[in-house]
This record gives structure tokens, C-alpha cells and sequence, in this order.
């Protein structure tokens, strides 16, 4: 990404901490933005904090720490012109297994915690004339997969906001974009919920976060609507839409 494409811009980032939010966090401040990272785990984000990164340690289910993260950002630069919504983590369990509470938490994380931070931010962006709000989805917010019920129906509902959210900002210069990631090798497998059972099933390899980041970066400067990442992710998209049977029954079978 060339550098001048994100000069003076000023993008938040949260889950900055490990993986696809981390290299994304990384990738702006190399293409010349001012990055805020956000996540809980504060020693990891002072590793990643630098000239270009400022580390606001923050857990997104937390109005305060949501409402410190925008004010801290607004205090230092006075603007915010993307935030990327990233921070999230996943359940793998069948919907007759899954505890309440973990379906309750991953909600808290996935959804409330995306619209709260772009709740915070609205305000700002709108009195810009302008903004990009770049939701990370995945593949399993156009379809679900047996074992990630919950999961999938967060990233449904963050692609059902996106929808929404794009229309109703329409003529305010503030853009909604939603990529969709598939398999990404990073410590989402690892920090799944899961009662048993294999961190991780299938032979394929993932993408590099540092792709994923690329891809999100693309996507703000050629302002996309929605993109859907990696092969197997885009040939899922085009089975759900056009033989959703036969995906059902590939699903079965490899699971
Ligand atoms: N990996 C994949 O194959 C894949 C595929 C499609 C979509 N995605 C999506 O990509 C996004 C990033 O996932 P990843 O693969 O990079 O996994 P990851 O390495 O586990 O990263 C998740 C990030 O979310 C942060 N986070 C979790 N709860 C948080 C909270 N309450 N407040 C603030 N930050 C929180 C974590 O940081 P702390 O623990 O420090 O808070 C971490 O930085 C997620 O939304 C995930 O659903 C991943």
C-alpha cells in the first residue's frame, strides 16, 4: 500500500492486539495513518505502540472504556477518519451444547461491542463530513457452519447492521464496509470456547493476517461496499446463494 494513500489519517483499531488487527494496525501505520490500537491486553499492545501507534488499553463491552478510547483519540489528533471494528472471538459448540452465558458473552463481544464502538464514533465522523467504518464479518456472515451457530449468528447480525447502517449514513460522506474474512491463521482457534474437541478441523491452510490487513486497507481506499476473502470463502458465498442444498450436504459431510 503506498504510503502517501493514508497520510494524516487517523484510524482506530480495536482487538490490535493479536492477529488480523494487529497486522491491520501495523499495515496503516506503515501507509502513513496514526493508529489508535485497542484491546484488553495492555502489555501486548505496548509491544505493538511506536511513533505511528498509540495503545489505549480497551475491552469494547465496557461503555467507559469505550468512551475513553474516542476521547483519548479526539484529545491527541481531533479526528477520527476510519475505525476499523475487528476485536471478536468465536464459539465451537452445537447449538444443543452451547452454555447460555458463552452465547451471551460472544454477543456482548461480536455485536453490542462493534455497535458501541461505532456508536462512539458516529458523532465525530458526522461533524467531519466524512469517515470509513470497516466491520470485519467473515465468510459465516453470509453462511453458517455446524459447531458455529453463535459465531455465525453475531456475524450475520454484523453484516445485517452494516446494511442498515450504509443506507441511513447515504450523502453524509461517511462510509460502511464489511469484509469478510475466511480461515486466517492467527489465535482465533486457540481462544475459541469449546467443550472438547480439536482447536481446529480441515486440511487448508489460512491466509497470513498480513493479507487480511492488506485486503482491509484496499478496501477503504477503493471505498467496497462488502468483500469476501480467500478461495474457499468465496466459493462457500457462491454455493449459499445458488445450491444451498449441496452446501448443507458438504457441510455434513465434512464435519
Ligand atoms: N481467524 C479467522 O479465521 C477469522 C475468519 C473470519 C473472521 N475473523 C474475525 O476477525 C477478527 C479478528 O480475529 P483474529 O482471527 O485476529 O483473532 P484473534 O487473534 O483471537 O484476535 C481477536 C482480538 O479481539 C480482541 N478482543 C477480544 N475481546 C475483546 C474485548 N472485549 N475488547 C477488546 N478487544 C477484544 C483480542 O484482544 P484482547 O484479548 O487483548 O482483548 C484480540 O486482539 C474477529 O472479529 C474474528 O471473528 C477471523
Amino acid at each position: 500500500m503506498k504510503a502517501q494513500k493514508f497520510t494524516g489519517k487517523i484510524v482506530i483499531v480495536t482487538g490490535a492486539s493479536t492477529g488480523i488487527g494487529r497486522e491491520t494496525a501495523l499495515a496503516f501505520a506503515a501507509a502513513g495513518a496514526q493508529v489508535v490500537a485497542a484491546a484488553r491486553n495492555a502489555a501486548q499492545l505496548r509491544e505493538l505502540a511506536g511513533p505511528r501507534i498509540l495503545a489505549v488499553p480497551t475491552d469494547i463491552t465496557r461503555d467507559d472504556d469505550v468512551r475513553r478510547l474516542v476521547e483519548t483519540t479526539l484529545a491527541k489528533f481531533d479526528r477520527v477518519d476510519i475505525l476499523v471494528n475487528n476485536a471478536g472471538f468465536g464459539i465451537r459448540a452445537s447449538v444443543e451444547d452451547t452454555q447460555f452465558a458463552d452465547a451471551h458473552r460472544l454477543m456482548e463481544v461480536n455485536f453490542f461491542g462493534l455497535l458501541r464502538c461505532t456508536q462512539a464514533v458516529l458523532p465525530q465522523m458526522k461533524k467531519q463530513g466524512s469517515g470509513q467504518i470497516v466491520n470485519v464479518g467473515s465468510v459465516l456472515s453470509v453462511l453458517a457452519t455446524p459447531r458455529n451457530s453463535i459465531y455465525s449468528a453475531s456475524k450475520f447480525a454484523v453484516r445485517a447492521l452494516s446494511d442498515s447502517l450504509r443506507i441511513e449514513l447515504r450523502g453524509t460522506g461517511i462510509d460502511v464496509i464489511l469484509v469478510m474474512p475466511g480461515y486466517t491463521d492467527t489465535p482465533f482457534f486457540e481462544n475459541q470456547v469449546r467443550y472438547g474437541g480439536p482447536v481446529r478441523i480441515g486440511p487448508i491452510k489460512g491466509w497470513h493476517p498480513s493479507k487480511v490487513a492488506r485486503a482491509i486497507l484496499r478496501a477503504c481506499v477503493r471505498r467496497k461496499r462488502e468483500v469476501v476473502l480467500t478461495a474457499p470463502g468465496k466459493l462457500g458465498a457462491f454455493l449459499k446463494r445458488w445450491c444451498p442444498r449441496f452446501l448443507d450436504w458438504t457441510l455434513a459431510r465434512a464435519s
